[in-house]
Protein backbone atom coordinates (compact mmCIF):
# COMPACT_ATOMS: atom_id res chain seq x y z
CA UNK A 1 0.00 0.00 0.00
CA UNK A 2 1.39 3.47 -0.81
CA UNK A 3 -0.32 6.32 1.01
CA UNK A 4 0.93 9.91 0.53
CA UNK A 5 0.51 12.90 2.12
CA UNK A 6 1.33 16.07 0.75
CA UNK A 7 0.34 19.69 1.84
CA UNK A 8 1.84 23.09 3.00
CA UNK A 9 4.33 24.33 6.02
CA UNK A 10 3.62 23.05 8.84
CA UNK A 11 0.04 21.42 8.18
CA UNK A 12 0.51 18.56 10.13
CA UNK A 13 1.31 16.01 7.68
CA UNK A 14 4.81 15.05 8.57
CA UNK A 15 3.22 13.66 12.12
CA UNK A 16 0.22 12.43 9.97
CA UNK A 17 2.63 10.75 7.84
CA UNK A 18 4.73 8.91 10.56
CA UNK A 19 1.57 7.75 12.51
CA UNK A 20 0.33 6.31 9.75
CA UNK A 21 3.43 4.98 8.59
CA UNK A 22 3.48 3.16 11.99
CA UNK A 23 0.03 2.36 12.29
CA UNK A 24 0.42 0.09 8.47
CA UNK A 25 3.57 -0.86 9.45
CA UNK A 26 5.08 1.10 6.76
CA UNK A 27 8.54 2.69 6.09
CA UNK A 28 8.27 6.30 5.61
CA UNK A 29 10.10 9.35 3.44
CA UNK A 30 9.79 13.18 4.64
CA UNK A 31 10.69 14.12 0.74
CA UNK A 32 11.20 17.83 1.98
CA UNK A 33 14.49 16.66 3.94
CA UNK A 34 16.10 15.78 0.36
CA UNK A 35 15.46 19.51 -1.13
CA UNK A 36 16.09 20.85 2.17
CA UNK A 37 20.12 18.76 2.22
CA UNK A 38 20.12 20.36 -1.58
CA UNK A 39 19.59 23.75 -0.24
CA UNK A 40 22.12 23.41 2.38
CA UNK A 41 24.64 21.49 0.56
CA UNK A 42 24.19 24.67 -2.51
CA UNK A 43 25.00 27.34 0.41
CA UNK A 44 27.58 25.12 1.61
CA UNK A 45 29.20 25.45 -1.29
CA UNK A 46 29.15 28.86 -1.53
CA UNK A 47 26.56 28.52 -4.69
CA UNK A 48 23.48 30.51 -5.39
CA UNK A 49 20.25 28.30 -4.36
CA UNK A 50 18.36 30.29 -7.34
CA UNK A 51 21.37 29.04 -9.75
CA UNK A 52 20.02 26.12 -11.26
CA UNK A 53 23.52 24.64 -12.43
CA UNK A 54 24.59 25.40 -8.84
CA UNK A 55 21.22 23.34 -7.32
CA UNK A 56 21.81 20.39 -9.60
CA UNK A 57 25.33 19.60 -8.60
CA UNK A 58 24.20 19.67 -4.88
CA UNK A 59 21.86 16.85 -5.50
CA UNK A 60 24.89 14.47 -4.93
CA UNK A 61 24.92 15.22 -1.61
CA UNK A 62 26.34 12.86 1.14
CA UNK A 63 23.81 10.44 2.57
CA UNK A 64 25.15 11.36 6.12
CA UNK A 65 23.50 15.16 5.77
CA UNK A 66 20.63 13.79 5.82
CA UNK A 67 20.66 13.60 9.47
CA UNK A 68 22.24 17.15 10.39
CA UNK A 69 20.32 18.89 11.97
CA UNK A 70 20.45 22.38 10.45
CA UNK A 71 18.22 20.52 7.29
CA UNK A 72 15.31 20.86 10.29
CA UNK A 73 15.80 24.88 10.30
CA UNK A 74 13.76 27.70 8.52
CA UNK A 75 16.58 28.84 6.88
CA UNK A 76 16.59 25.43 5.03
CA UNK A 77 13.23 25.59 4.65
CA UNK A 78 13.75 28.51 2.25
CA UNK A 79 16.70 27.25 0.41
CA UNK A 80 14.48 24.16 -0.08
CA UNK A 81 11.75 25.86 -1.88
CA UNK A 82 14.50 27.92 -4.18
CA UNK A 83 16.17 24.78 -5.42
CA UNK A 84 13.05 23.27 -5.51
CA UNK A 85 11.43 25.04 -8.13
CA UNK A 86 14.26 23.88 -10.75
CA UNK A 87 12.99 21.17 -13.02
CA UNK A 88 16.75 19.45 -13.21
CA UNK A 89 16.07 19.43 -9.23
CA UNK A 90 13.11 17.71 -8.75
CA UNK A 91 14.19 15.30 -11.95
CA UNK A 92 17.31 14.11 -10.03
CA UNK A 93 15.46 13.03 -6.83
CA UNK A 94 12.48 11.89 -9.00
CA UNK A 95 14.11 8.25 -8.89
CA UNK A 96 14.82 8.27 -5.37
CA UNK A 97 11.22 9.38 -4.29
CA UNK A 98 9.70 6.69 -6.61
CA UNK A 99 12.26 3.73 -5.32
CA UNK A 100 11.16 4.21 -2.21
CA UNK A 101 7.82 4.36 -2.84
CA UNK A 102 7.34 1.41 -4.91
CA UNK A 103 9.15 -1.09 -2.04
CA UNK A 104 7.78 -4.53 -1.71
CA UNK A 105 4.93 -3.44 1.09
CA UNK A 106 4.73 -0.11 -0.04
CA UNK A 107 5.38 3.23 2.03
CA UNK A 108 4.25 6.45 3.16
CA UNK A 109 5.79 9.58 1.49
CA UNK A 110 5.14 13.03 2.17
CA UNK A 111 5.61 16.56 0.65
CA UNK A 112 4.04 18.49 -2.34
CA UNK A 113 3.82 16.36 -5.28
CA UNK A 114 4.10 12.65 -4.18
CA UNK A 115 -0.07 12.36 -4.87
CA UNK A 116 -0.13 14.60 -8.79
CA UNK A 117 4.15 13.30 -9.60
CA UNK A 118 5.68 11.15 -7.35
CA UNK A 119 3.05 8.34 -6.90
CA UNK A 120 -0.21 9.40 -8.42
CA UNK A 121 -1.20 5.79 -8.50
CA UNK A 122 -0.92 5.85 -4.64
CA UNK A 123 -3.49 3.29 -2.76
CA UNK A 124 -4.60 6.27 -0.73
CA UNK A 125 -3.69 10.47 -0.97
CA UNK A 126 -4.20 12.72 1.57
CA UNK A 127 -4.10 16.36 1.21
CA UNK A 128 -3.18 18.28 4.46
CA UNK A 129 -3.94 21.77 5.32
CA UNK A 130 -4.47 24.63 8.40
CA UNK A 131 -4.79 28.35 8.46
CA UNK A 132 -1.89 30.20 8.48
CA UNK A 133 -2.21 31.33 12.11
CA UNK A 134 -2.22 27.76 13.29
CA UNK A 135 0.72 26.73 11.38
CA UNK A 136 3.06 29.77 12.59
CA UNK A 137 2.02 29.10 15.94
CA UNK A 138 3.12 24.98 15.55
CA UNK A 139 6.16 26.00 13.66
CA UNK A 140 6.85 29.05 16.48
CA UNK A 141 6.62 27.00 19.31
CA UNK A 142 8.96 23.75 17.47
CA UNK A 143 11.28 25.83 16.91
CA UNK A 144 11.33 27.75 20.65
CA UNK A 145 11.58 23.71 21.96
CA UNK A 146 14.47 23.67 20.16
CA UNK A 147 16.48 26.94 21.68
CA UNK A 148 16.15 28.93 18.30
CA UNK A 149 15.44 32.37 18.76
CA UNK A 150 12.34 33.46 16.10
CA UNK A 151 10.10 36.63 15.56
CA UNK A 152 6.78 34.88 14.87
CA UNK A 153 6.04 37.58 12.56
CA UNK A 154 9.52 37.03 10.72
CA UNK A 155 8.40 33.21 10.95
CA UNK A 156 4.68 33.93 9.64
CA UNK A 157 6.05 35.69 6.77
CA UNK A 158 8.65 33.47 5.75
CA UNK A 159 5.58 30.71 5.59
CA UNK A 160 3.76 32.89 3.34
CA UNK A 161 6.09 33.63 0.93
CA UNK A 162 7.45 29.70 1.21
CA UNK A 163 3.86 28.91 0.34
CA UNK A 164 3.18 31.26 -2.16
CA UNK A 165 6.44 30.10 -3.79
CA UNK A 166 5.71 26.01 -3.88
CA UNK A 167 2.00 26.86 -5.44
CA UNK A 168 2.69 29.06 -8.15
CA UNK A 169 6.18 27.18 -9.59
CA UNK A 170 5.69 25.48 -12.90
CA UNK A 171 7.57 22.37 -11.67
CA UNK A 172 5.49 20.23 -9.70
CA UNK A 173 3.41 23.07 -7.41
CA UNK A 174 1.74 22.50 -4.48
CA UNK A 175 -1.83 21.54 -5.23
CA UNK A 176 -4.66 19.36 -3.95
CA UNK A 177 -4.93 16.29 -6.96
CA UNK A 178 -8.28 15.69 -7.45
CA UNK A 179 -8.53 12.42 -5.88
CA UNK A 180 -6.95 13.37 -2.05
CA UNK A 181 -9.15 13.64 0.80
CA UNK A 182 -8.35 16.98 2.59
CA UNK A 183 -7.81 17.18 6.25
CA UNK A 184 -8.11 20.64 7.32
CA UNK A 185 -6.24 19.83 10.96
CA UNK A 186 -6.43 23.76 11.95
CA UNK A 187 -8.81 23.10 14.95
CA UNK A 188 -7.95 19.45 15.76
CA UNK A 189 -5.56 17.85 18.03
CA UNK A 190 -2.84 16.06 16.72
CA UNK A 191 -4.55 12.48 17.72
CA UNK A 192 -7.92 14.15 15.98
CA UNK A 193 -5.84 14.78 12.90
CA UNK A 194 -4.19 11.18 13.23
CA UNK A 195 -7.40 9.30 13.70
CA UNK A 196 -9.34 11.77 10.63
CA UNK A 197 -6.42 10.29 8.57
CA UNK A 198 -6.27 6.92 9.47
CA UNK A 199 -10.40 6.81 8.71
CA UNK A 200 -9.95 8.88 5.29
CA UNK A 201 -7.11 6.17 4.02
CA UNK A 202 -9.42 3.19 5.57
CA UNK A 203 -12.70 4.86 2.93
CA UNK A 204 -9.81 5.62 0.41
CA UNK A 205 -8.80 1.79 0.24
CA UNK A 206 -12.09 0.45 0.36
CA UNK A 207 -13.54 2.35 -2.44
CA UNK A 208 -10.82 1.31 -4.71
O1 LIG B 1 8.33 20.79 6.90
P1 LIG B 1 7.89 21.85 5.98
O2 LIG B 1 6.51 21.62 5.50
O3 LIG B 1 8.15 23.23 6.46
O4 LIG B 1 8.79 21.80 4.68
P2 LIG B 1 9.35 20.52 3.95
O5 LIG B 1 8.27 19.54 3.73
O6 LIG B 1 10.57 20.06 4.65
O7 LIG B 1 9.74 21.11 2.51
C1 LIG B 1 10.68 22.15 2.35
C2 LIG B 1 10.50 22.70 0.95
O8 LIG B 1 10.87 21.67 0.02
C3 LIG B 1 9.08 23.08 0.57
O9 LIG B 1 8.78 24.42 0.88
C4 LIG B 1 9.04 22.82 -0.94
O10 LIG B 1 9.50 23.92 -1.67
C5 LIG B 1 10.05 21.69 -1.14
N1 LIG B 1 9.43 20.39 -1.37
C6 LIG B 1 8.98 20.11 -2.64
O11 LIG B 1 9.04 20.95 -3.52
N2 LIG B 1 8.46 18.88 -2.92
C7 LIG B 1 8.36 17.94 -1.98
N3 LIG B 1 7.86 16.74 -2.30
C8 LIG B 1 8.78 18.22 -0.66
C9 LIG B 1 9.30 19.47 -0.37
O1 LIG C 1 5.31 18.19 8.29
P1 LIG C 1 4.70 19.53 8.48
O2 LIG C 1 5.66 20.65 8.28
O3 LIG C 1 3.45 19.73 7.67
O4 LIG C 1 4.20 19.65 9.98
P2 LIG C 1 4.59 18.77 11.26
O5 LIG C 1 6.06 18.85 11.47
O6 LIG C 1 3.96 17.45 11.19
O7 LIG C 1 3.81 19.56 12.41
C1 LIG C 1 4.19 20.80 12.89
C2 LIG C 1 3.85 20.89 14.38
O8 LIG C 1 2.44 21.02 14.54
C3 LIG C 1 4.29 19.69 15.20
O9 LIG C 1 4.98 20.15 16.32
C4 LIG C 1 2.99 19.02 15.60
O10 LIG C 1 3.04 18.41 16.86
C5 LIG C 1 1.99 20.17 15.60
N1 LIG C 1 0.58 19.82 15.38
C6 LIG C 1 0.17 18.97 14.40
O11 LIG C 1 1.01 18.43 13.66
N2 LIG C 1 -1.15 18.65 14.18
C7 LIG C 1 -2.09 19.18 14.96
N3 LIG C 1 -3.37 18.89 14.73
C8 LIG C 1 -1.69 20.06 15.96
C9 LIG C 1 -0.36 20.36 16.14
Amino acid sequence: MIIAVDGPAASGKGTIARALAAHYRLPHLDTGLLYRAVGVAVARAGGDADDEDAAERACNFPDALMDDPELRGAEAGSLASRVARHPRVRAALLARQQAFARQPGGAVLDGRDIGTVIAPDADAKLFVTANIEARTDRRYRELLGKGDRVDREELREDLVRRDERDSSRDAAPLLQSATAGLIDTSDLSVDQAIAAAIAMVERQRISD
